[in-house]
């Protein structure tokens, strides 16, 4: 027998017992005339004892052993001298009557603690071992947790969980496909799925009524740290809904997954449409743990004879509140920070509202203390507040500010991670213009509706025409995104026109689905959940990679199997690919 019992379950409780225990060294000491060993599993770690005085071959033994060793022992549990009340077994030990190796271990190439000496690159190549560490096992741990909670939830709302495909044909979620040769059919690709967006149209058109798969995607894309080219998602569709029964249902989900896996009560979701989020926070996934809104200053700042404010679309601010006495030193920062080639903004005016009431501005010699009163008022300062103002084109300057709202919310300590906000935002635009290649793109994907009393600005005004279409924001991270999907043929034909396709390439790459279209196709919506991203948040870390037990790098690259990698000519002649 390996083993009676784990190595995070014994405690006094179980004294005097003899047990049997397999696991890895974690460390060894020794003291006088006795050796300390902690032996390590998943479930935790437990104090090995060996004494001179009761068996000195067998210290000698355990003497030799190195960390990492696999080893099983039998023993007796004694009481600890010298309690450890941070560890679960911390008031006992194993007095080891025989020791068996079952295997050695090379000198790990980092150590196995929590915090390691390794370094990123080297922790990749070595994932298994990294593994091995607590906080990387526990945020696997926390996977597996809301995997779980998720199944057991959706079951009881009656989805069903169906697997699709992963070998297909392209699925236009915005990003490049991953390609995969086929042999019997020479010259002919299949393509990973982006997402399983037309499969679950069609189970809801085959009367499913409710789907989901916890899915892997693929998406060749630039690699963030929330951004994998294989991850997974939480994929749901519904039939017979509206965007208000898929918001109630979903937010049901998130509600269960915070109290039943972090024991939190998540309240009501508040909700915001796009024009909102934009016009408040410059961004569509705003972090809403802190306040920090926009305050629109056209009306009061422009027209004085500053050029800067006077020559722009928009004048727009923030109030760093209690931010007053920042130095000249942290205003230059800021400054700086806003000017990097990846914010690209021209520069910064400030209002100081000093604790003594004075009002002290960046750009004194364009207003007089009445003006900054009304500047100080629209945004209900108070002594001791700093409000940052910049000025640009609209879109571009919003975007600029919500970097500038983050960072100083940052640097306040009010991105709290332990803190969750979480947000429904609505009513997207239906598309959205592509600078590249000279037109609209559909802003989530080509089968959400439109709003139907926005149909008719389709030909006049298509960048207005919103859609039935919502994201799940929390902390500023965009956690899921869905909608309400076109159902009626000629509907989702036009939709392909004003994307720019003929009526022959719209039959020719989703012939099925307008096809499927004219068998009685009923209403249907749904949404999908980054997965990894959720766990993430849950963990409370900024990367999806941590949270996947097997991620590939910056580079797209797994450095342990060291993939990709080149194939054989014969492989490539198999598949009818060219031979360079
Ligand atoms: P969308 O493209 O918004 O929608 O994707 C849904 C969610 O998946 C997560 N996500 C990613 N996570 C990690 N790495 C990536 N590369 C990555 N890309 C996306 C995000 C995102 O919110 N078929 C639609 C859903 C629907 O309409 O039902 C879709 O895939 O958290």
């Amino acid at each position: 027998m390996h083993r009676t019992h784990t190595c995070g379950e014994l405690t006094l409780a179980d004294l005097g017992k003899t047990v049997v225990l397999s696991g890895w060294v974690q460390k060894s000491r020794d003291l006088g005339g006795m050796t300390f060993i902690d032996v390590r599993d998943r479930y935790g770690v437990t104090q090995l004892v060996f004494d001179t005085a009761d068996d000195e071959t067998l210290r000698s033994k355990a003497r030799e052993l190195g960390r990492e060793y696999v080893i099983k022992v039998t023993g007796r549990v004694i009481e600890r001298e010298s309690k450890n009340p941070k560890l679960a077994t911390g008031e006992i030990e194993i007095k080891v009557s025989s020791l068996d190796v079952l295997n050695a271990a090379k000198l790990p190439p980092f150590t196995i603690e929590d915090d390691t000496d390794g370094g990123d690159d080297l922790r990749m190549k070595y994932r298994y071992l990294d593994l091995r560490r607590n906080p990387v096992r526990n945020n696997l741990v926390l996977r597996h947790r809301l995997a779980q909670e998720t199944r057991k939830y959706l079951d009881l709302q009656h989805f069903l969980e169906v697997e699709t495909p992963v070998l297909i044909k392209s699925t236009p979620e915005g990003a490049r496909d991953f390609v995969v040769p086929s042999r019997m059919n020479p010259g002919e690709f299949y393509a990973l799925p982006q997402s399983p967006q037309t499969f679950k149209q069609l189970l809801m058109v085959s009367g499913f009524d409710r789907y989901f798969q916890l899915v892997k995607c693929f998406r060749d894309e630039d690699l963030r740290a929330d951004r994998q080219p294989e991850f997974t998602q939480i994929d749901c569709e519904m039939a017979f809904v509206e965007q208000e029964d898929i918001l109630n249902l979903f937010e049901g989900l998130v509600k269960h997954l915070f109290k039943t896996v972090k024991g939190i009560d998540l309240g009501e979701v508040p909700r915001m449409t796009y024009d909102q989020a934009m016009r408040l926070y410059g961004s569509d996934k705003p972090d809403l743990r802190f306040g920090m809104p926009f305050v629109e200053l056209n009306d009061i700042l422009k027209g004085a004879g500053f050029p800067v404010f006077d020559n722009a679309e928009l004048v727009v601010g923030i109030n760093a509140v209690g931010c007053a006495s920042y130095t000249r030193k942290q205003l230059d920062a800021l400054t700086d920070f806003i000017k990097r080639p990846q914010i690209g903004a021209t520069g910064l005016i400030y209002l100081r509202y000093n604790e003594n009431g004075s009002l002290k501005s960046s750009a004194d010699k364009f207003y007089g203390s009445e003006q900054l009163q009304q500047w100080a008022q629209a945004f209900g300062a108070k002594p001791g507040d700093l409000l940052l103002v910049m000025a640009g084109q609209t879109d571009k300057v919003r975007k600029q500010l919500n970097e500038l709202r983050l960072e100083v919310a940052a640097q306040l300590g009010l991105r709290d991670k332990n803190n969750y906000a979480p947000l429904w935002v609505v009513d997207f635009p239906l598309l959205e213009w592509d600078e590249a290649s000279g037109r609209y793109h559909a802003m989530h994907h080509p089968f959400t509706s439109p709003k139907p009393e926005d149909i008719p600005l389709l030909d006049s005004r298509p960048g207005d025409v919103r859609a039935n279409a919502y994201d799940l924001v929390i902390n500023g991270t965009e956690i899921g995104g869905g909608s309400i999907r076109i159902h009626d043929r000629e509907l989702q034909s036009l939709m392909f026109k004003h994307l720019g396709f003929t009526p022959e390439e719209a039959q020719k790459q989703f012939g099925f689905l307008l096809d499927a279209f004219t068998y009685g196709a009923p209403p249907h919506g749904g949404i999908a959940f980054g997965f990894d991203r959720l766990v993430a948040i849950f963990a409370g870390i900024d990367s999806i990679r941590d949270v996947i037990a097997f991620p590939k790098n910056n580079s797209g690259k797994d450095v342990m199997i060291d993939s990709p990698a080149p194939i054989s000519d014969e492989q490539l002649a198999e598949l009818s690919i060219a031979v360079k």
